[in-house]
């Protein structure tokens, strides 16, 4: 059934069944009575004395959660609380604004920098996901604050700060998982180029029937590192030994994740790992992803010193570029983009 509104936001309120467009092929719709009975969760890390004298074992904490998980959530990140629930209430304002003020930023064009979009791509995919979501590209944040929604009026000013804090986070966070893999403190930076820093902020409405629908279907994150912030609605789940675990809203706490970039450059030492996002009936959810990445021009391959006899090297070299576009134009799926850059 072909709808007149693009956005789920403004669909919702006409519908007591989810639209066919929505529907996942049976085999490949959520499990919800599987859903949030698991007790297991990743690895918690507390950031407390990383600058200092915890350092090394704080890193041994990320090495073990990198290999063994490719997730973890971390406290005492360093991040304001303010900062956190400014970021939060000012994207609750954004989706609560008339259609018509939000739909002046929509785009289906995935390279456009500053779009409200749905679903993933619109474009290329046939099942439609559970989600609206406004995509921001935020480093250098004078490049593109301009670009922004103008409304609410403080959407600029927090969003700003709250992508300072985050990119500060992201530099201690990628030095950290360097010294994890052997490498120099700064190796991992050192290949990014410029460096690149985007942001979602999610939007998932209630929807009548999550059984039959994803939020967002699995997929690997194809960037460096992602840093996760959820309102108190679960719903983000990690594959872990072949089961999907839900990972449990903690106030003030990152999830954070391994993408694709550190796979290849840890020369697979590390796993960019599935997840994915399910729907409720009662509660709207929201997540801000933080996607921290390179410029488009960076070039990408395994570091050499992770490869020897025992490690052979396992990717080819790629601009960063040709990696997001092939990632846009396959649509999400269960086969990793990563694959495509096997040697
Ligand atoms: C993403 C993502 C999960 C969530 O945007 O890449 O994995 O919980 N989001 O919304
Ligand atoms: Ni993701």
């Amino acid at each position: 059934m072909a709808t007149m509104k693009p956005l789920v936001t403004d669909l919702v309120s006409t519908l007591d069944h989810v639209p066919s467009n929505f529907i996942r092929p049976i085999g490949d719709r959520p499990d919800l009575q599987l859903q949030f009975t698991t007790t297991d969760s990743i690895p918690t890390i507390d950031l407390q004395g990383l600058d200092a004298s915890n350092r090394s074992e704080i890193i041994q904490k990320i090495a073990h959660a990198c290999r063994n998980y490719g997730f973890f959530q971390i406290v005492n990140h360093g991040v304001p609380e303010e900062v956190i629930n400014n970021m939060m209430s000012v994207s609750k304002e954004f989706f609560n604004l008339p259609e018509s003020e939000r739909m002046k930023n929509y785009s289906d064009d995935p390279l456009k920098t500053t779009r409200l979009s749905t679903s993933f791509n619109v474009k290329t995919e046939k099942v439609s996901n559970w989600r609206d979501y406004l995509r921001l590209h935020c480093h250098p944040l004078e490049d593109y604050v301009h670009e922004w929604p103008a409304n609410p009026p403080s959407f600029r000013e927090d969003v700003a700060e709250y992508s300072r804090q985050l990119r500060r986070l992201a530099l201690r966070l990628l030095d950290a998982i360097s010294e994890s893999l052997g490498l120099e403190k700064d190796y991992i930076n050192n290949t990014l180029g410029k460096h690149g820093q985007h942001m979602a902020i999610n939007y998932y409405p209630p929807c009548p029937e999550p059984d039959l629908t994803y939020g967002l279907p699995a997929h690997a994150d194809p960037n460096v590192i992602t840093i996760l912030l959820q309102n108190d609605v679960a719903g983000l789940q990690v594959l872990k030994d072949g089961k999907w675990v839900t990972i449990n809203p903690v106030p003030n706490t990152f999830i954070v994740n391994i993408g694709d970039q550190i796979q290849v450059i840890s020369n697979d030492r590390y796993k960019s790992v599935l997840h994915r996002a399910l729907v409720n009936s009662e509660k709207e959810r929201m997540s801000i992803p933080t996607f921290y990445c390179p410029s488009p021009d960076a070039i990408i391959r395994p570091a050499p010193q992770l490869i020897d006899n025992y490690h052979t090297v396992q990717y080819k070299e790629f601009e960063y570029n040709e990696y997001y576009n092939k990632f846009w134009n396959r649509g999400l799926s269960k086969e990793t983009c990563v694959d495509m850059f096997k040697v």
